[in-house]
């Protein structure tokens, strides 16, 4: 294991990886944690590249609790650069996405590639769509919350120890078939987090060296420890959209008022729901919309119901 680690920047056992990948998280090693392109003075130098796309830089500082929904931040007191300065005290999260637009972390990032392609024993170059590389900066005891991604990931620890918490995203318990199709049409705050899951939840201890896998759709929340946080992100989609299409079909179906059959129980509906959302017969975007301001007018609703609550208590 020691020669193949310093052979390569990310190292799993293979036939882990293999039956794994996509499937079930889990631990990975790597090469990188002390590497000169994540001390914090080339990230703030990053920064400036990468916030030039204001969509590229998602960043806040507060107080943030796991069941906190995707989209509620706190407001922003401070300049990025500033809160990337003070983040060993400013409760900051930070994320730079697209990294790779400077060559330097492209090379990382096409390197840590090619070790997930060699491992995955796949042609991932024919299935795979949209790589990329993000660094997460989080300060002491920061919570990230509850969420799910539409990415394949592995997530690198560069700097500092965390714990991050891992579903099971095939658990309907955990994860309801609702959740996944307001998921796919473009609600990326879907994933409700329930206390009486967490039990169920893979625990794994993130330190310098240590990355993980987290599948598709795989619910997870990260609790920091009492110091800076620097990970590495990998993300990559699957070209294949057959299981999303299933999804934001159902999701029209259920609007109607029909009970839709979650995707793999018939290949024939599946096949039928996939022309139909290729062809356009259904809406997605609109229902995009629709989704998006249903949710508003429940948030609405709900703070107009605590306004409420708080004057008549
Ligand atoms: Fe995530």
């Amino acid at each position: 294991m020691q020669d193949q680690q310093t052979l390569t920047s990310l190292w799993a056992d293979e036939s882990v990886f293999r039956g794994n990948l996509d499937r079930t998280p889990f631990l990975l090693a790597h090469s990188l944690s002390g590497h000169p392109l994540f001390e914090l003075s080339r990230l703030v130098q990053l920064a400036q590249l990468v916030k030039r796309n204001s969509n590229n830089v998602v960043y806040d500082a507060g107080d943030i609790r796991v069941e906190d929904r995707w989209n509620r931040r706190p407001p922003k007191q401070h300049s990025l650069e500033e809160v990337m300065e003070r983040v060993d005290r400013a409760g900051a999260w930070v994320i730079l996405k697209h990294t790779e637009q400077d060559p330097e972390y492209k090379t990382l990032m096409e390197t840590i590639m090619s070790d997930i392609q060699s491992m995955s024993g796949r042609d991932l170059g024919k299935t795979t769509r949209n790589l990329e590389a993000q660094i997460m900066l989080t300060s002491p005891g920061r919570v990230t919350p509850y969420h799910l991604d539409n990415e394949c990931n592995v997530l690198l620890q560069i700097k500092g120890e965390k714990d991050i918490f891992i579903f099971d995203q095939t658990d309907r318990e955990v994860l309801t078939e609702t959740e996944l199709e307001r998921f796919w049409i473009g609600d990326w705050n879907a994933g409700e987090y329930k206390m009486r899951a967490q039990d169920k939840a893979h625990a794994f201890r993130l330190a310098p060296g240590r990355a993980v896998h987290i599948p598709v759709n795989a619910p997870h929340w990260v609790r920091n420890d009492a110091n800076v946080s620097i990970s590495l992100s990998i993300n990559f989609e699957w070209k294949d959209e057959s299981i999303p299409n299933v999804y934001r079909a159902n999701f029209f179906l259920r609007k109607l008022g029909i009970k839709p059959k979650p995707p793999g129980q018939s290949g024939f509906s599946d096949k039928i729901k996939g022309v139909a959302i290729a062809a356009g017969f259904v809406p997605v975007r609109a229902m995009a919309r629709g989704s998006v301001r249903l949710v508003r007018r429940v948030r609405r609703a709900g703070l107009k119901k605590s306004t409420n609550q708080a004057a008549t208590a």
